[in-house]
């Protein structure tokens, strides 16, 4: 597909990853609408970009929230081609926290609130674009920000558990929906530093991590963004998942 022109959807392009991405695509030519759960930056988002980018407040780990969100985007006239689900939450805690005075086993609340965020998210608006995608006969590309954590990562029951899954509905989907044209690509990103990076390990652990990680730095944004480009201009890929992680194997 010809990135230039193409409607491209990003959920949780309010920060980080997706803000990145969000700024490239524009610069490309492409036009973008966002769902961003939180509504201070989707109102910065719009500005910074001169009205360019319509950003939506919604929390997409909501049904019906993704359902009135995307039904007004399409009745105003936005026809996503391209989809990127990127919103989500990265949370680390032990299965059982021997040390912990309370209840020692994983918070279900965190349980719940990551395989919502990270999960559920991508099934309600993935199935409700791609039913219009049918519907209007555009042969749309679906990437999805997965994690290298997906293969298993200790301290990450809930994250690994929700990457894996997004692994897996991008090849059950590639393979139900590749005759009608429809093409679907996870991106698996090592450690980057963003916001939600740095909330989530102390500056001693990132030090360490960097040590393990082949090319020895944290991942740039960039990076990510080229992989995002392959996704939508190589007519070919569909149902892999590409690892961008400076060759760190968990
Ligand atoms: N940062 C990394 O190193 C890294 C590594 C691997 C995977 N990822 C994945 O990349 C994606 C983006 O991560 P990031 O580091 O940019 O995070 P971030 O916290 O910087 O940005 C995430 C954005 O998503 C939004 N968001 C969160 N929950 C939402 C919801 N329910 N509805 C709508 N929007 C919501 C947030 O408000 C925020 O703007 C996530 O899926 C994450 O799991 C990140």
């Amino acid at each position: 597909m010809k990135l230039e022109g193409a409607r491209v959807l990003v959920t949780g392009g309010g920060s980080g990853i997706g803000r990145h991405l969000v700024e490239r695509l524009l610069a490309d030519g492409a036009e973008i609408a966002v769902l961003e759960l939180d509504a201070a930056r989707c109102a910065e988002l719009a500005d910074a970009a001169g009205g360019k980018v319509r950003a939506v407040s919604c929390d997409v780990s909501d049904a019906a929230a993704v359902d009135g969100a995307l039904q007004n985007l399409f009745d105003t006239g936005f026809e996503p081609d391209v989809l990127v689900n990127n919103a989500g939450v990265i949370h680390s805690e032990p299965l059982v926290n021997l040390l912990s005075r309370g209840d020692k086993v994983h918070s279900r609340e965190a349980w719940r609130r990551v395989i919502a965020t990270d999960l559920d998210s991508v099934f309600f608006v993935t199935s409700r674009v791609v039913e219009r995608m049918l519907a209007k006969r555009i042969k749309g590309v679906v990437i999805s920000i997965s994690s290298i954590a997906a293969g298993g990562n200790a301290g990450q029951s809930a994250y690994a558990a929700a990457k894996a899954g997004v692994n897996a509905l991008t090849c059950t989907w590639a393979k139900e929906l590749g005759a009608m044209g429809l093409r679907f690509v996870a991106i698996a990103p090592g450690f980057f530093d963003t916001p939600s990076t740095r909330a989530a390990l102390s500056e001693a652990v990132l030090t360490r991590l960097q040590q393990q990680i082949p090319l020895r730095r944290l991942g740039e944004l960039e990076s990510l963004y080229l992989a995002v480009r392959h996704a939508i201009e190589n007519d070919y890929l569909t149902g892999t998942v590409l690892e961008v992680d400076g060759g760190l194997v968990l």
